[in-house]
C-alpha cells in the first residue's frame, strides 16, 4: 500500500474516489497580487473593505465585464495549467502581535499524492467531477462563504473549515478527509500548529441559466451529501451538475508559535483580513478556462496536475507560473509588520 505511507487515509480516500471516477484536477496557483480589490462583490472599487490574495490569469482587474473572455485577455496565468486563466481569491490571514501590529501569514503549497505542489504564496485548486459534469461557461462566477459572518454556527463545517497541521512537513497528512471531524470552523489557535490548512468547497449544482446572481450564490446550490467527492445529487431548482471546486490553502504559522507574542487582551492570534475569524472565511471564483478545455478535461479523465493531450491541456514549470504577477492597483503595504490591518474607509471608485 503505497498510499498508506504517502498519505493519510483522508487524501488517499479522496484520491481513490476520484480515481474510481477517472479524474480529478489538483494543481498549484501562485500569488498574482495581494490587494484590496474585488471585481465580483465590489466591481470598480479600489481599496475595498478587506484585503484579498488573488491567483490565476493576469486579466484580473478592478472591473471584470462578464461578456469579455478573460482566457483571451490574459497574457499569462499564475496557475500550472496554461489553459486556466480563471481567477481565484480569498481573504488573507494575519497574525496579530500582542503589541497590536499585524503581519500577513505566508502561504505555501501542500504535499499530497503528486508530492509537493509548488506555489509561490498561493493556493492549490481542485476540480472534482462526480459522474458526467457540465463545465462552467464564459462569464460564470460565484462566491462561497460570507465575509461578514461572525457566528461559527452559521457555517457548514463540511464546506468551509480549518485544520491544525502539527507537522512542519506538509507531505505528512494530518487527520481524515477534508472538512471532517479533524477540522473546525474557527481558525485554530494552538502553538502546536505549524501550519493551518484552510479548505473551501464550492457548491456543485447550477440553475443552468444564470452566470451570476445578485448575491453571487443563489444561482448555485450544494448537492446532497458532503465532502470533497464531487457532490451528490442536485435539487430540481439547480439541476445541472458542475465540477466541484475546492480551494486548499496552507497558512504557514511556524514563525508565530511562540505564545509570548500572542495577544493578551483576549483577541485571537490569527484572523482574516475582515478582522474576523474562520466564520467569515470565503472564496471567490471567476471562470476563465480557454474555450471548452475544462469540459474536455472533465470528459477525458485528465488527472491531477499532469498535461493531458486529449483535452489539449499543457502545463508550465513553477518558474513560469511564478513569474505571472500583477502590480497592485489599490497600492498599499501588505507585507511586513503593519501598525493596522488594511481595512475599509478609503474606498475609491476606479
Ligand atoms: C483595468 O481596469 C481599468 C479601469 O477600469 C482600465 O483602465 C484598464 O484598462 C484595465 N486593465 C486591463 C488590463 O484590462
Ligand atoms: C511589534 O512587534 C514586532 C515584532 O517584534 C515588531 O517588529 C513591531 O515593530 C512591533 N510593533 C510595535 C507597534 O511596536
Ligand atoms: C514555514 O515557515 C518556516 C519558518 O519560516 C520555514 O522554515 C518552513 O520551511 C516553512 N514551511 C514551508 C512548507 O514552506
Amino acid at each position: 500500500m503505497q498510499w498508506a505511507t504517502l498519505a493519510a487515509a483522508a487524501t488517499a480516500l479522496l484520491v481513490e474516489q476520484a480515481a474510481a471516477q477517472g479524474n480529478m484536477l489538483r494543481f498549484a496557483c501562485s500569488q498574482l497580487v495581494v490587494e484590496r480589490t474585488d471585481p465580483l462583490v465590489n466591481p470598480g472599487m479600489k481599496y475595498t473593505p478587506h484585503l484579498h490574495q488573488i491567483v490565476g490569469g493576469d486579466a484580473f482587474n478592478v472591473t471584470m465585464d462578464p461578456s469579455q473572455d478573460i482566457a483571451q485577455l490574459s497574457k499569462c496565468t499564475s496557475c500550472s495549467f496554461v489553459q486556466d486563466k480563471s481567477n481565484y481569491w480569498t481573504a488573507v490571514m494575519f497574525f496579530k502581535h500582542k503589541n497590536g501590529s499585524y503581519i500577513r501569514v505566508p502561504q505555501v503549497g501542500n504535499g499530497g499524492p503528486q508530492g509537493k505542489l509548488i506555489n509561490d504564496g498561493g493556493l492549490d485548486i481542485y476540480y472534482i467531477p462526480s459522474g458526467k459534469v457540465t463545465a462552467f461557461k464564459k462569464g460564470f462566477r460565484m462566491l462561497a462563504g460570507n465575509a461578514g459572518n461572525t457566528d461559527p454556527s452559521k457555517v457548514v463545517k463540511s464546506r468551509i473549515c480549518h485544520r491544525c497541521w502539527t507537522s512542519s512537513n506538509e507531505d505528512k497528512f494530518v487527520g481524515g478527509a477534508p472538512c471532517d471531524n479533524s477540522d473546525t470552523v474557527d481558525i485554530p489557535a494552538d502553538p502546536k500548529c505549524k501550519m493551518i490548512r484552510q479548505t473551501i468547497i464550492f457548491p456543485t449544482c447550477w440553475d443552468g441559466k444564470n452566470l451570476d446572481s445578485p448575491d453571487h450564490q443563489s444561482h448555485m446550490a450544494y448537492g446532497q451529501g458532503s465532502g470533497a467527492n464531487g457532490g451528490g445529487s442536485c435539487p430540481s431548482t439547480h439541476p445541472v451538475k458542475v465540477p466541484q471546486i475546492m480551494y486548499e490553502l496552507m497558512w504557514n504559522v511556524t514563525n508565530f508559535a511562540d505564545k509570548n507574542m500572542w495577544p493578551t487582551d483576549g483577541s485571537k492570534p490569527f484572523v482574516y483580513s475582515m478582522n474576523i475569524g474562520g466564520s467569515a472565511a470565503h472564496g471567490d471564483y471567476v471562470f476563465g478556462w480557454e474555450g471548452d478545455s475544462l469540459q474536455k478535461a472533465m470528459d477525458n479523465g485528465c488527472n491531477l496536475n499532469n498535461a493531458c493531450p486529449k483535452a489539449g491541456l499543457t502545463t508550465q514549470q513553477p518558474a513560469q507560473y511564478n513569474a505571472c504577477k500583477k502590480k497592485q492597483q489599490a497600492v498599499e503595504d501588505v507585507d511586513g509588520w503593519l501598525k493596522e490591518m488594511p481595512l475599509g474607509s478609503k474606498a475609491i471608485k476606479a
